[in-house]
């Protein structure tokens, strides 16, 4: 038996394992802290009156359906919006990106699937000592890659880490769909991840699939399946099944709230700030009221950038600390849904800084292009 002796022991061990810097049998726990964070929205706006030219939809419509008013189209390549997210983080946490020791991107619109997304921005960081690798499940991806890297950071396998979650949606969009391509955008950000002993950062995480429904959610055109078929890569037709879609993500974030509170010893009255997937304010509302936290509690952006998968968690948290509402020690949950269907929830401790030690003027290039210009490109075919 462990050192626990019991179940009703074992239960107040995990408890304490969140509240006490050492564990309960003596060895010191190592924490996987934020202590950096960027973001990097391309700057061209696409508004629901840009999408009803050359739709059938109007704002009535996608605002009363989704809370969604605009998105960011990018004129810029993943790869370029990842580098100035983690060049931001970087100068927030105080570290030269040469020290970084491992990059791990959350994305499922890479540039290219070989080499990998992170590789590229291990090149772009001059981040020579880091490993680096990709993490795809699809919307939650921010939130997979950083238990990624917490999971490598917390037994001393590396002292920090970069975890970037972005996506360039609008190049593999369907835009000929109107039940899915008003729903989307692009964007990206990035935190930086160092080494505790304080307990700080992830406290606690439920991470689940709910594969039963994949099929309810299938961008056709991505994929080796899709290759020498003689169909032109990246053409895509969406199988989005949005009402099966909304019961089930306000299922699986609910439920893996309620699972990682109750493991973790919180009820959600203990929870200053929830920070959920950005994909529809109606889903958003559902998931407040089934988890019991009140609507001041929820922080909400996705009417100024509809849903940008991976990033939409990693691009709240960023402005949610940017806006004031995370404070010294705040207590954060941060739930998920995404294509497979996954579904997670982290629980984490923010530490005593809410303030930047740092900023860089690193930027995208301008754009010679709106949003509408660009996807009337994609329209034509014409990129
Ligand atoms: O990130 C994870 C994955 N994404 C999600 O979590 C999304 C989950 N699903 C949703 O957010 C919602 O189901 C949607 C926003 C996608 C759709 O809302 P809904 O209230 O479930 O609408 P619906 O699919 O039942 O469609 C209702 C009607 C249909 O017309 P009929 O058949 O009733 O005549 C659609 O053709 O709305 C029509 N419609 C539109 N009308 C104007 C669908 N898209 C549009 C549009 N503009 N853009």
């Amino acid at each position: 038996m462990g050192p626990a002796g019991s179940f009703h022991s074992a239960r107040r061990l995990v408890k304490c394992r969140t509240k006490f810097r050492t564990s309960p049998w003596g060895t010191s726990v190592t924490h996987a802290a934020i202590t950096g964070w960027g973001k990097c929205l391309p700057p061209n706006v696409l508004t629901n009156a840009d999408l009803a030219t050359f739709l059938d939809t109007n704002d009535e419509w996608i605002t009363s359906r989704t809370g969604i008013s605009e998105r960011r189209i990018s004129h810029v390549s993943l790869e370029e919006m990842a580098y100035v997210s983690s060049m931001r983080a970087l100068a927030a946490a105080g570290l030269d990106p040469a020290d970084v020791e491992l990059i791990v991107i959350g994305t499922c619109s890479f540039d290219d699937q070989v080499p990998n997304q992170a590789s590229g921005l291990q090149v772009r960081l001059g981040a020579k000592r880091a490993a680096a690798y990709d993490v795809n499940t699809a919307c939650t991806s921010f939130l997979y890659a950083r238990s990624a890297a917490n999971a490598v950071i917390r037994p001393g396998g590396v002292k920090n880490a970069v975890v970037v979650a972005g996506e360039l949606i609008s190049a593999f969009m369907d835009w000929h769909n109107r039940g899915v391509c008003v729903l989307f955008g692009d964007g990206c950000a990035a935190v930086v991840l160092e080494a505790t002993d304080k307990v700080e950062g992830l406290l606690g995480e439920k991470l689940g699939c709910d594969s039963d429904a994949r099929g309810t959610l299938i961008v056709k055109g991505m994929g080796g399946r899709y290759c020498n078929t003689g169909r032109p890569y990246g053409e895509t037709s969406w199988i989005f099944e949005g009402p099966e879609i909304f019961k089930r993500a306000v299922l699986g974030m609910s439920g893996a709230c309620a699972d990682v509170l109750a493991a973790q010893g919180y009820k959600v009255d203990d929870v200053d700030v929830v920070i959920p997937h950005q994909a529809n304010l109606r889903i958003m509302d559902a998931v407040a009221k089934r988890v019991g936290a009140p609507a001041d509690r929820m922080f909400v952006n996705v009417h100024k950038y509809g849903n940008m998968s991976a990033a939409t968690v990693a691009v709240a948290l960023v402005e949610a600390i940017e806006e004031g509402r995370v404070k010294p020690n705040s207590l954060l949950l941060l739930p998920g849904f995404g294509a497979g269907l996954t579904f997670c929830a982290h629980l984490v401790r923010w530490g005593e800084r809410t303030t930047p030690l740092g900023t860089t003027d690193v930027d995208l290039p301008p754009s010679d292009r709106t949003a509408l210009e660009i996807v009337q490109g994609y329209l034509t075919k014409a990129g």
